[in-house]
């Protein structure tokens, strides 16, 4: 078992810096040993090197479409090279609008792949619905199939094209939802679970609803995309959009351990780990850890300890 670990310092999918700087705190923060310690073969593949196109005007209201475009197509390319050579991948970003090449990439590889995308919010604004033109709130509008005609042609996106029905995917941790975005949402009957179902049913059956949709007709590759502002702000202060009322650490870690008990993970993106945005470096640190429990959560770290290593090998 390999796994690979991808930065992607970009910040163009919205509008505060620093986000850019997000692979290299949770670097710092000890990510690459405690993956080392979950007995795997660790390959980091550094940071991509993006470009920023020089004269990338709005498209309607969206905001660097071109530059968004070229560095996603490079997420792609990326993502798909390291998953068909057999490496379980990790993408750290950078802000969600990265997810579009991480999970096209994806697909390129596994056209059977099922997406859990864990966020405070849903994502799937399309240009017309979107209320800041941040192309962050907009990634899962270019993946799936039944919004293709109500996306446009946004310059820099002609290498990608729909590739996920709305049974493909879950959402979990949602509690900022726009009109536009709540609309889609029903309109095309997504399965999603907000704050408020968690309150009412527990992580325990979300996990056990989610996972059931996903995978009850058939075992496929998971795309796990996990944004850090899922969490409760008072434990993921660095990042650009926090929402009040969010994941507890428990509930945070039992949907990583669920998903990695059901042996399927295949890439998962940590994304919107903001240093620039914490109070104090004690905030910054805080979320960068937190950031790396979740990557090594996903990836089979247990609360309850392992067999020691020489009982594995008789
Ligand atoms: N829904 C808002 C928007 O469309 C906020 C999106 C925040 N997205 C994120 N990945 N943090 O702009
Ligand atoms: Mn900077
Ligand atoms: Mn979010
Ligand atoms: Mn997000």
């Amino acid at each position: 078992q390999s796994v690979a670990v991808l930065g992607a310092p970009f910040s163009r999918g919205q509008k505060r810096g620093g986000v850019e700087h997000g692979p290299k705190v949770i670097r710092d923060a000890g990510l690459i040993d405690r993956l080392s310690g979950l007995d795997y073969s660790i390959h980091d593949f550094g940071d991509l090197n993006f470009h920023y196109i020089e004269k990338d005007e709005p498209y309607m209201d969206v905001k660097f479409p071109r530059t968004v475009g070229a560095a996603n197509k490079m997420v792609s390319g990326a993502v798909s090279r390291a998953v068909g050579a057999g490496h379980t991948l990790v993408m750290l970003g950078g802000d969600h609008s990265l997810a579009i090449g991480s999970v096209a990439g994806h697909a390129q590889q596994c056209p059977d792949l099922c997406l859990i995308w864990v966020d405070a919010h849903a994502d799937i604004n399309t240009p017309m619905s979107s209320p800041s033109g941040n192309l962050h709130g907009q990634p899962v509008a270019f993946m799936l199939k039944e919004l293709q005609d109500k996306m446009p042609d946004i310059p820099g996106f002609s290498w990608t094209k729909p590739f996920l029905t709305s049974r493909d995917l879950v959402y979990i941790g949602l509690r900022d939802i726009d009109p536009g975005e709540h609309h889609i949402l029903k309109d095309l009957g997504i399965q999603y679970f907000t704050m408020r179902d968690v309150d009412r049913l527990g992580i325990q059956r979300v996990m056990e609803v989610a996972l059931d949709h996903l995978l009850s007709r058939k075992q496929r590759p998971i795309h796990l995309s996990f944004d850090v502002d899922a969490f409760d702000p008072s434990l993921a202060p660095a990042t650009g959009t926090p929402v009040n009322g969010g994941l507890t650490y428990r509930e945070g870690i039992y949907i990583t351990e669920e998903i990695h008990n059901t042996g399927l993970l295949s890439v998962m993106d940590l994304v919107e780990v903001n240093p620039t945005l914490g109070a104090n470096p004690e905030a910054v640190q805080a979320t960068a850890l937190l950031a790396v429990d979740v990557i090594a959560s996903s990836l089979g770290q247990t609360r309850e300890g392992a067999r020691a290593s020489i009982d594995q090998n008789p």
